[in-house]
């Protein structure tokens, strides 16, 4: 637990012991002015600790983090300025090792007729705006009905995930299914409780996650999200900025006949150099 805390903290590679003193020590105080503000009871310590403890347990923690905001807030101070497409949170759903495929690729693993989505573009570099050839995108998406695969058993392993290898032009096409907004709680998990509890919702708009990696680029983990969407300007988890979303355009596509329907989406993905 000590070397995981550490590892993502700034100062980790200078003087980890000393930056995991000052963190525990102000976590702590900034909990005890709190517990003295609030007059917070016995009873409601208890109450925290059973509910932080089940939290635990049904590996929510991430999630707590994000519909606090607390994610996209650490985002924000480690990525605030940077050039190049802007950073997004990665959330709980990334799964490494997905298939590894050339652009274009097609990451509808299922064909169950959902509308189609083509995600296309460039990977370029931010100084010179040139493209970057054999890029990767490492892709993970939720399908129609909101359910990302590992959710879902109808669907098969790694389904509407990839990473997709840029061409020689620097360019990457992706066929997949046009996602949904989705409720992030689980049926009778703690934090989905507790949103409920504060009377709020725990939807996000559509969107499809993407990491991208270019040799002597800083990687870059982010989300791109479809314009029109109705919980667009209401994210949950507060992790929308205006620079990530797309609109998409209805397009032909062989094959695909209404009422399916074929969007295309063109989102260039911009890298800034490593050492930045
Ligand atoms: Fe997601």
């Amino acid at each position: 637990m000590t070397a995981g805390l550490t590892e993502h903290t700034p100062a980790a590679t200078a003087e980890p012991a000393e930056r995991l003193r000052t963190c525990v020590e102000r976590a702590i105080a900034a909990v005890h002015d709190l517990v003295r503000e609030l007059r917070l009871t016995e009873t409601e310590l208890h109450a925290v600790v059973e509910f932080l403890t089940r939290v635990g347990r049904a590996g929510e923690l991430m999630m707590l983090s994000d519909v606090t905001h607390t994610s996209i807030l650490v985002d924000e101070l480690t990525h605030g300025g940077e050039r190049g497409t802007p950073s997004d949170v990665e959330g709980p759903l990334y799964r490494p090792g997905a298939p590894v495929e050339d652009s274009p690729a097609v990451l509808d693993r299922a064909d169950r007729g959902e509308d189609v989505l083509l995600l296309r573009g460039h990977v370029l570099d931010a100084d010179s705006g040139e493209p970057l050839p054999g890029a990767m995108l490492d892709i993970w998406q939720a399908d129609q009905a909101g359910l990302y695969e590992d959710q879902d058993g109808g669907q098969p392993d790694y389904n509407l995930r990839g990473r997709v290898r840029a061409d020689a032009q620097g360019g990457y096409e992706v066929r997949t299914v046009v996602p949904s907004a989705y409720a992030i709680a689980t049926t009778g998990g703690p934090v989905g409780e507790l949103l409920a509890a504060l009377g709020r919702h725990d939807r996000r708009p559509a969107h499809v996650h993407v990491k991208a990696t270019a040799e002597g680029h800083r990687p870059l983990t982010s989300q791109i999200f479809l314009a029109g969407d109705p919980w667009l300007h209401d994210d949950v988890i507060g992790a929308v900025k205006p620079e990530l979303v797309v609109t998409p355009h209805p397009c032909d596509l062989p094959g695909v006949e209404p009422p399916r329907r074929a969007l295309r989406v063109d989102f260039d993905v911009v890298l800034a150099p490593a050492g930045e």
